[in-house]
């Protein structure tokens, strides 16, 4: 790390290159050819997250189908704490979207007649989901990362992983991030930042993301004081393989795939999930159809009940598929039968799949509104990583890839409007010396002898605490334990001593920073679930079972404290037409 520090000026940098960061960086070059754009990632695009999504993106496109309904399905989905005009917004904008994509060669799956194909997704009553078989993320990935290249303006930054947002003037004009390949940190001088950099779902042992995700963003935003919204909502996903949490897409269950207990009982029907319905084709139910909030927590009463299969890798239910055909599997699930085949020596042509939930999202981020700004002027945020909100208490499968579309592009619009609003001088001199400050905080971590902490066991204690008490069902003691047991992280973290002190693609140095962020997202997980005494969607406490619409209707908003517990405060929900009444998954759907 040398001395001197190269600045970058630009116009707009955006963080993160996953779908979101990518269809932020295309509209705004599409609207503002010229402008200089930063694209700026710790990951080569192609390997963001994004990539690893499967079952599709959600949009109304069929007859039959509405943009009410799609809005229904959300918000009653997210246990009506969603804004409903953000949601409003989103399923309007959501089939334009999907179309935009297809124009950009997005190899949408097809019907015969040769139309776009939809499948039935969990807990939208009608077939939504646009999917390319079960690779959509992928393709949608790759679609916008090679459309991104037709455009000079967007200067991409593969590899660098960003450190701290520069707030000056009450504004965020910039950040620093440092070159992984030379181990030097870069100035970034920019009017409007646009954090994209996903979800935090590695503080949980068991999930579904990719190593990357590790709240850096969210971190980055909290820190500067932009407060993080609804963190207590973490998505279990129930359909994780057990012995390694990789995602098997509920496309499997959309397709008409069933999930038995150990007597081969269709045990959703238990769970107030509807009555047993044929199985097979068409599939238009709500059992293993339910929402994932709900299938989830029925896995936690099977497992206490005694129902559960004993696997090598833990408890798990069964995913039966066999009946849906090999060519259905190889036309529709062909990485789910690879997956399961690779990891599990399951084939779903023949066998049955051990599965059980798996950390997979998280609902809560950082706070923006609707244009997708967050309360600090300069800072705007998309995808995973923000809580516009339009997932209340629990998302629906397939909204978050339709979101990433919907409020990047909304990121976009706004930072574009914001910066030809408020062409403001910047304090080149104050900017260079927040980025020396930061500087100087590396060079200590480098500097430091006499450590005793292991990355590796810090965050191994973090991953189990966050699976023990902040899971699928939660107690106030529980959720107390984990927040001493954070604490205690916390402080050791300040005592760990890097073993590689040297500059070229140093990811123990990394991976110290990305513990760091996930401790702080974790933190604001746990404090923001103690304050919610009631259980709601993914938030389910077992000393306070019910929805509390008296006290509770409201978004919670974390605030960081730099040496004491964040304080947590409330925004009202954002009600236009939906009041909160019983989320209903008891009948056939259509
Ligand atoms: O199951 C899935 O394919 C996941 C989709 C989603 O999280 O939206």
């Amino acid at each position: 790390m040398g001395s001197t520090m190269e600045t970058i000026r630009t116009d707009v940098a955006i963080l993160g290159a996953g779908g979101a960061g990518l269809r932020a960086a295309i509209a705004l070059a599409e609207n503002a050819p010229g402008l200089r754009i930063a694209l700026i990632s710790k990951v080569y695009p192609m390997r963001s997250h994004t990539c690893a999504a499967e079952g599709g993106a959600a949009g109304v496109i069929k007859p039959g189908d509405s943009l009410e309904q799609h809005f229904d399905d959300t918000v009653s989905g997210g246990d009506w704490l969603c804004d409903q005009d953000a949601v409003e917004a989103f399923v309007d904008e959501a089939p334009g979207e999907l179309l935009q994509l297809e124009h950009w060669g997005c190899p949408w799956s097809r019907e015969p007649d040769g139309s776009v194909a939809v499948r039935p997704f969990g807990g939208m009553k009608r077939e939504r989901t646009w999917y390319a078989a079960d690779k959509s993320g992928f393709h949608i990935l790759h679609t916008l990362f090679q459309t991104s290249l037709k455009h000079a303006s967007i200067r991409r930054f593969d590899e660098y992983f960003a450190t701290d947002l520069l707030v000056d003037d009450g504004r965020c004009q910039g950040l620093t991030a440092i070159e992984m390949r030379t181990g030097q940190l870069k100035l970034f001088q920019a009017p409007a930042v646009i954090i994209a950099t996903g979800g935090a779902g590695r503080m949980f042992r068991f999930n579904t993301n990719g190593a990357i995700k590790t709240g850096d963003g969210m971190a980055m935003a909290y820190r500067a004081g932009v407060p993080l919204k609804d963190m207590e909502f973490v998505q279990y996903h129930p359909t994780g393989l057990p012995s390694t949490g990789i995602l098997l897409t509920e496309g499997c269950r959309g397709e008409g795939g069933i999930m038995l207990n150990r007597h081969g009982r269709r045990y959703l029907q238990d769970y107030g999930m509807g009555p047993e319905t044929p199985v097979g084709r068409p599939v238009l139910k709500t059992m293993e159809l339910g929402p994932r909030d709900r299938l989830s927590q029925a896995f936690w009463h099977e497992q206490k009940k005694g129902n559960t299969v004993e696997t090598p890798w833990g408890d798990c239910v069964l995913l039966d598929m066999r009946h849906l055909g090999e060519k259905l599997i190889d036309e529709r699930l062909p990485f789910v039968r690879e997956l399961a085949t690779s990891y599990l020596g399951k084939d779903p042509v023949t066998d049955l799949v051990p599965v059980r939930p798996t950390v997979h999202y998280m609902m809560g981020g950082i706070h923006t509104d609707i244009a997708a700004a967050t309360p600090l002027p300069g800072l705007f945020a998309a995808g995973e990583c923000a809580c516009v909100s339009i997932n209340g208490a629990n998302r629906l499968g397939s909204n978050s890839l339709t979101d990433l579309l919907v409020f990047g592009r909304r990121a976009a619009l706004s930072a574009l409007d914001y910066v030809r609003a408020a062409p403001r001088v910047a304090n080149e001199a104050t900017l260079a010396a927040l980025a020396k400050a930061a500087q100087t905080r590396m060079r200590l971590l480098f500097e430091k002898t006499g450590g005793t902490e292991s990355i590796a066991g810090l965050r191994a204690k973090m991953m189990d605490i966050m699976e023990e008490q902040a899971g699928i069902y939660r107690t106030g003691d529980g959720l107390e334990k984990a927040r001493a047991a954070l604490n205690e992280l916390r402080r050791r973290h300040a005592g760990i001593e890097l073993n590689d002190k040297t500059n070229v693609y140093n990811t123990e140095w990394l991976q110290c920073l990305e513990l760091k962020s996930l401790l702080d997202c974790a933190e604001a997980v746990v404090a923001a679930a103690l304050a919610r005494r009631e259980s709601r969607g993914a938030h389910q406490r077992l000393d306070y079972t019910e929805r509390d619409d008296r006290n509770y209707l409201k978004h919670s908003l974390a605030h960081h404290h730099p040496t004491d517990a964040p304080r947590i405060g409330t925004l009202d929900v954002v009600i236009t037409r939906s009041q909160p009444g019983v989320r209903d998954y008891s009948g056939a759907h259509r």
